[in-house]
């Protein structure tokens, strides 16, 4: 069985892929430092699989540390998971983004070098193009300027993977991850107030919080609101398995990029009316003014990753906010 070192594993995207790469014959060895997201999360990832699982609380800018857990354990291959991802708090710290997601990137690779491992998949996100001047956007649209320290950091991120030489990467290109594992035992779980949409529908369909704030309504756009690619973070994880996949039957290969999206766009709005219907809950909005920064329309075109990766997703928006409803309860 092939060891996989996944840093941030015990995250939202990490802790779902743990459960695919189990499922694929992998053997994930988790590290994570435990800085958003919670113990417990490792318990629940052995229930849903069965499976004892190797894990280390570890900080990925602490190199030693890496090389020794990387000499350890006979590692295949890296997925990279750890970062820090909040839009807002990246403006208003900016070092500590850089610090994490450019140290910590550094860092591993320092260790995979070391340890002479090369195989990486990494986290990258739809942010890197920035407002497309069209959708569906593909791997050879413009990057655009990055309009925040976070987007920066996944443009630098790729940069940094396409000049070491030695390595065989990939980067996916996230849109909009939501949702949850169908056993409802793992799923997002921001701590303190969500800036993400679902997280915020799902707590205001708690009752946790009062009303959902809908950022603009003035968007060129059919309804007005903004729209984007949202997928089933299952979806999601299943597509690091391919690259995984891909990866060990590529090994001359150095570096390629791939949108993870499904394809369709879809405005604020018809989440929360899909929402409201999938799950017959009514929820309190009112329309607020444009958030900072926020991109108008952005969606995938995902040939690259079905034509190459023999991914496709598979679940459609009624699932993702099926499940997400249904984590959010199981939380209470
Ligand atoms: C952004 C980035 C994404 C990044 C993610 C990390 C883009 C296109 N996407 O996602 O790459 O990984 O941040 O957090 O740059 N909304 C509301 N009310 C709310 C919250 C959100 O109306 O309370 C709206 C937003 O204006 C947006 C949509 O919901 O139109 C989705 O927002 P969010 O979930 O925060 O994700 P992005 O900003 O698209």
């Amino acid at each position: 069985m092939k060891n996989i070192l996944v840093t941030g594993g015990l995250g939202y995207i990490g802790s779902h892929t743990v459960v695919e790469l189990i499922a694929h014959n992998y053997n994930p060895i988790i590290i994570d430092d435990l800085s958003n997201t919670n113990i417990e999360v490792l318990e629940r990832l052995k229930k849903i699989t069965g499976k004892e699982i190797t894990y280390y609380k570890n900080d990925v800018c602490d190199t030693a540390t890496l090389t020794h857990i990387l000499n350890t354990h006979h590692i295949e291959g890296v997925i990279h998971f750890a970062a820090f991802k909040a839009v807002g708090e990246s403006v208003q710290f900016p070092l500590k983004y850089y610090h994490n997601n450019i140290g910590g990137l550094v860092s591993l690779i320092s260790a995979m070098e070391a340890c002479q491992i090369k195989n990486i998949v990494f986290s990258s996100s739809c942010t890197v193009y920035g407002e497309p001047d069209f959708s569906p956007v593909g791997e050879l649209s413009p990057i655009k300027k990055a309009s925040s320290p976070y987007g920066n950091t996944k443009q630098i991120g790729e940069e940094i993977l396409n000049e070491c030489a030695f390595l065989n990467a990939v980067a996916l290109r996230y849109f909009n991850p939501i949702g949850a594992h169908e056993s409802a035992l793992i799923g997002e779980l921001p701590l303190g107030v969500p800036n993400n949409l679902v997280p915020f529908i799902t707590q205001t369909a708690a009752g946790i919080r009062e009303k959902i704030t809908v950022y603009g309504n003035d968007y060129n756009t059919k309804d007005g609101t903004c729209v984007r690619d949202y997928i089933h973070v299952v979806d999601l994880a299943k597509a690091h398995v391919k690259a995984i996949d891909f990866i060990n039957q590529n090994p001359n290969n150095h570096f390629d990029v791939f949108n993870i999206g499904t394809g369709n766009g879809f405005t604020v709005l018809e989440i929360i009316e899909t929402f409201e219907k999938v799950n017959q809950i009514k929820l309190n909005y009112t329309i607020g003014a444009r958030r900072v920064g926020d991109v108008e329309k952005v969606w995938a075109n995902n040939d690259k990753a079905s034509n190459v990766l023999g991914w496709q997703a598979e679940l459609n928006l009624e699932k993702m906010v099926e499940s997400a409803w249904r984590w959010q309860q199981h939380l209470h």
